[in-house]
């Protein structure tokens, strides 16, 4: 029995530990990765932990959830009570009957509500710009959906009404490593949330495939460090963030430059 209570607190300890050394600023170079973590050894308070990180990281939120007015700054707002209002909306046409089915739905078929003013350039609200976050390249998975509706029902006070996963291990991003390609560049600065590139499809902002054939290697170069220096024709500035040349070491920026310029690694 005593040895059950310590191996469980050590358990405890071991994934806090996990959970918490995510939270700290992330070393230069290195992108988050997939891990087996024991959910089944998971407290609701924990749970609200995994999902506030998935939120700011893997499932690349805050991208575009911020205060640059392209997307509802759902940090600054009661994300419960405004899916609460929406479920009421006559515009609303999906199957959700409480708020966290609505924030589910919103995640994985965003075009279902498209809140007003948020809609696709010229779509007249019809069409979301979010992608489902269930899809590459986000790629989240049910248990993390549920972990980020529960951290958007907790950091407001409200009512956590998802359930912890009983099903035990199922694997989550959690420790850092190494950036050496492409690929994991663009995971790590959620480039592909935005662009259709390396397969993936998204329309928030350029397409990036074919970028050789109309800009240079200096012109895609300053269009990452200072994108609204240039508004790309057919979009609007203050979306693609603006600190890249801040948190982008020079090796992966150069990497990113010379794939965009020359179409491969
Ligand atoms: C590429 C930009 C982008 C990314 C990345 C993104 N969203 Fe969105 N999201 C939007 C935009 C724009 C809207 C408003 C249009 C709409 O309602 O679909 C929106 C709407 C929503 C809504 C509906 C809000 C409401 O009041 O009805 C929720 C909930 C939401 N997003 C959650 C998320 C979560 C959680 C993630 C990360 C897992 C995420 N989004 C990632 C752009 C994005
Ligand atoms: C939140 C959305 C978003 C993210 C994330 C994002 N971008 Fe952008 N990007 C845009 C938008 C919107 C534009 C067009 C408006 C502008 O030029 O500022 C753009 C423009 C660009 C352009 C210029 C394309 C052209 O045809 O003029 C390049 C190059 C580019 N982005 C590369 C990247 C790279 C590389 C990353 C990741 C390191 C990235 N972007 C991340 C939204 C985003």
């Amino acid at each position: 029995m005593v040895l059950l209570r310590v191996l469980g607190f050590s358990l405890a300890l071991i994934l806090v530990f996990t959970l918490t050394a995510n939270l700290l600023p992330q070393v230069e170079g290195e992108v988050p990765v997939e891990k087996e973590i024991d959910l089944g050894a998971l407290t609701m308070d924990s749970f609200v932990a995994l999902g506030e990180d998935i939120y700011n990281n893997k499932g690349t939120c805050t991208l575009c959830h911020n205060d640059s007015g392209r997307a509802p700054d759902l940090s600054a707002m009661n994300t419960v009570a405004a899916a609460n209002r929406h479920l009421k909306n006559s515009r609303y046409q999906g199957k959700a009957t409480d708020a966290a089915a609505y924030l589910m739905e919103s995640m994985v078929d965003p075009g279902i509500y498209v809140v007003s003013g948020f809609g696709k350039k010229g779509s007249n609200d019809t069409e979301s710009p979010m992608p489902a976050v269930d899809k590459p390249p986000i790629q989240l998975r049910a248990v993390e959906m549920d972990a980020v509706i529960a951290y958007l029902q907790a950091k407001d006070g409200n009512k956590i009404t998802v359930e912890l996963p009983s099903e035990a291990p199922v694997s989550t991003a959690v420790a850092p490593s190494a950036v050496t390609t492409v690929a994991e560049a663009s995971a790590k600065y959620g480039c592909q949330a935005c662009h259709s590139m390396l397969g993936t499809e998204s329309a928030v902002g350029p397409e990036l495939n074919t970028i050789a054939q109309r800009m240079g290697v200096e012109e895609i170069r300053q269009s990452i460090i200072d994108p609204d220096a240039k508004v790309a024709k057919g979009f609007v500035g203050g979306m693609m963030p603006g600190d890249y040349l801040d948190k982008m070491s020079a090796r992966e920026l150069e990497m990113i430059v010379r794939f965009l310029a020359e179409g491969k690694e």
